[in-house]
């Protein structure tokens, strides 16, 4: 939630345009993170500047052509979801307070008091937020600390003492950059639980929430920890942390380009990432299995035996990324024998759940910056159970508190409602399943080879409903697109799909969409079947007869009342036939596995209606790709 970026480069003697085309190049790239406005400010020999606007990239973009701010030699950028304040330009980033302008990420929950002492101080706030709170704050203590300093201080310094006074005064949760006329080549930051992270370069230096922000600039990557401080100038990059001891921070290299960001001849990066799935569920399964067909988790930090002694599982996650949870607990309860609860990340810590050293938490998040999921993360830890997260970012706050990762590799997904990441996410799972399966010698022991071989099998098969169904999906997302409402019904791991599909269909063409367990129909939702109502039906494979027969017979209850029905079935299952007024075809696959499969029309289905009504099915209203608080 909320885009930061933060670019540092030479201080020559007239400053350059680099600031200003590293920070848009970024706020492009995160723009996902929130579109409510966006501002950068730009700091040089001739002054700070600040240009911001209300909306998407583009009005800042026009805002500058007229402001043509001048040449910098160090930029703050940002990209909003707004939290206190609308969307306004006077509510957008960077905040100005005096000497500074500061971006942020996260919630000031003692903004308030902290606001009355800088009105008491003298100071006019001209927007409603938290942050400009914040800098006033932080000017407030700068100037101070300057006036004492006297002529010649090192301002950069001073402000960086600056910043660790006023963070330890803050609570809740900030990802803060700063800079200064008083200190133009410099940008000091903090972080606290909000993401941040240093790209770099040769001579230039970045900050992003996300290494998107600069990847298109370097590839060298650096952590900034819970608490640090820092600041960054053309050719160094230094980090203490609350004490003021120096740290220094761990670096990788980003694995992928910068051109697995951009739409790559696809009209908007859903169509992309949609397209990219067998190669995210590909990706995911790579190395992972030896030459001798066993699973080999190496990243599986935490001790075997734990793992065997493990007598409860609890999947904490939020959206989409809980359904690929709502998917592992069928396939791990039935290959592990082991329980498995799936909770929604933000019920988790709040209910008082039963959680112990022999309870084995998985964390399953793309961003691995869900505020919700990184605060049950947290709980379960200070219970004692152990915490493996399935995350696709690299280096994510959850994917660095947790005792272990196992990573999704989905690559970088930038379209705000998640597809390829779902996949990934559940093909992590079955992935987790069948080696605690192995780890613990269940009864199906004998049967993970086989498993393994059929999702190796899952690329191929995503790939032929991309290629054969997607047409005639997608005639059906136009050719629905004036109706207002929608049911989805599935049994078994087709439950969790029918939330999925109803969820794409309300983010991406705000209509009313509702996913329900097919069995639970006759228990009061069949009350909304009404004549024409599309419903749309994941039916079980026919070599499960018994779960199979139970699916028929619910659509001929929903046909007989009226339903349009839309139903999803294995090639070859002639029983569907009589009652579907559309039939979309999946390859044959074990029950378990279908997800992988019976999602992926639905997304094509939800994408195309919400195209048809001329919606931006990237962003969509009022959503933002990383929830970063709570
Ligand atoms: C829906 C969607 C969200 C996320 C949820 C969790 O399309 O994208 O429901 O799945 O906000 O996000 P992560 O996986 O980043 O923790």
């Amino acid at each position: 939630m909320c885009g930061i970026v933060g670019h540092v480069g030479p201080v020559t003697g007239t400053g350059s345009d680099r600031p200003l085309t590293v920070l848009l190049d970024g706020l492009s790239r995160l723009e996902y993170r929130g579109y409510d406005s966006a501002g950068v400010a730009l700091a040089g020999p001739s002054g700070l500047d600040v240009v911001k606007a209300a909306g998407k990239l583009e009005g800042l973009r026009t805002a500058l052509e007229e402001a043509a701010p001048a040449p910098a030699t160090a930029g703050i950028g940002h990209t909003r979801w707004a939290t206190h304040g609308g969307p306004t330009t006077a509510n957008a980033h960077p905040h100005r307070a005096g000497h500074l302008a500061v971006v942020h990420n996260g919630i000031i929950e003692n903004f308030r008091s902290l606001r009355e002492e800088v009105e008491a101080a003298g100071r006019v706030l001209v927007s409603e937020t938290d942050t400009e709170v914040v800098a006033q704050v932080l000017d407030l203590d700068f100037s101070e600390r300057l006036a004492l300093a006297g002529q010649g201080a090192d301002a950069a310094s001073v402000l960086v003492a600056s910043m660790r006074a006023v963070t330890a005064r803050l609570e809740g949760t900030f990802a803060l950059l700063a800079i200064t006329d008083q200190a133009p080549g410099v940008i000091v930051a903090a972080r606290r639980s909000s993401p941040l992270v240093i790209g770099l370069g040769e001579g230039e230096n970045f900050l992003g929430s996300d290494v998107a922000a600069f990847v298109a600039f370097t590839k060298r990557a650096a952590e900034v920890g819970d608490d640090q401080v820092l600041a960054l100038s053309a050719d160094e990059v230094r980090v203490w942390d609350k004490e003021g001891a120096a740290v220094e921070p761990a670096t990788w290299e980003v694995s992928w380009d910068a051109s697995a960001a951009v739409k790559g001849g696809y009209d908007t990066f859903m169509d992309k990432e949609i397209h990219e799935q067998p190669t995210a569920v590909a990706d995911t399964l790579l190395g992972r299995v030896d030459e001798r067909g066993e699973l080999r988790l190496d990243e599986m930090r935490i001790d075997p035996s734990v793992l065997r002694s493990v007598d409860k599982i609890i999947v904490i996650a939020c959206g989409t990324a809980a359904y690929a949870g709502h998917v592992a607990k069928y396939a791990i309860e039935h290959w592990c024998r082991v329980p498995v609860e799936v909770e929604l990340a933000h019920e988790f810590r709040y209910r008082d759940p039963v959680v112990s050293e022999k309870t084995l938490t998985v964390a399953v998040s793309q961003s691995g910056e869900t505020m919700d999921t990184i605060q049950a993360v947290r709980h379960a830890r200070e219970q004692g159970s152990k915490v493996l997260a399935i995350v696709n970012t690299y280096g994510s706050t959850i994917a660095r508190e947790a005792d272990a990762v196992l990573y999704t590799h989905a690559g970088p997904e930038v379209a705000v409602a998640s597809t390829k990441a779902f996949l990934a996410q559940i093909t992590a799972c079955y992935l987790l399943g069948l080696y605690l399966a192995q780890l613990r010698g269940t009864k199906w022991i004998d049967e993970v080879a086989d498993y393994l071989d059929t999702l190796a099998q899952m690329p191929a098969s995503i790939q032929r409903i991309l290629d054969e169904q997607a047409p005639a999906v997608k005639a059906l997302g136009e050719e629905l697109s004036s109706h207002g409402s929608f049911l989805f019904l599935g049994r078994h791991v087709g439950f969790p799909v029918a939330l999925e599909g109803a969820l794409k269909l309300k983010e991406l063409a705000y209509v009313h969409a509702e996913g329900f367990a097919a069995g639970e129909l006759k228990h009061g939702p069949i009350a909304l079947v009404e004549d024409g109502l599309p419903v749309f039906v994941i039916v079980p494979t026919p070599r499960r007869p018994m779960l199979h027969g139970k699916v028929i017979s619910n659509i001929q209850e929903i046909r007989a009342r009226g339903a349009r029905t839309i139903v999803i079935a294995e090639e070859g299952d002639s029983a569907v036939e009589p009652f579907a007024d559309h039939i979309i075809r999946v390859p044959a696959t074990p029950t378990l596995m279908m997800p992988l499969l019976t999602v992926v029309p639905l997304q094509i289905f939800a994408a195309a209606l919400a195209t048809a009504k001329g919606l931006d099915v990237d962003q969509p209203r009022n959503l933002a790709k990383s929830v970063t608080v709570e």
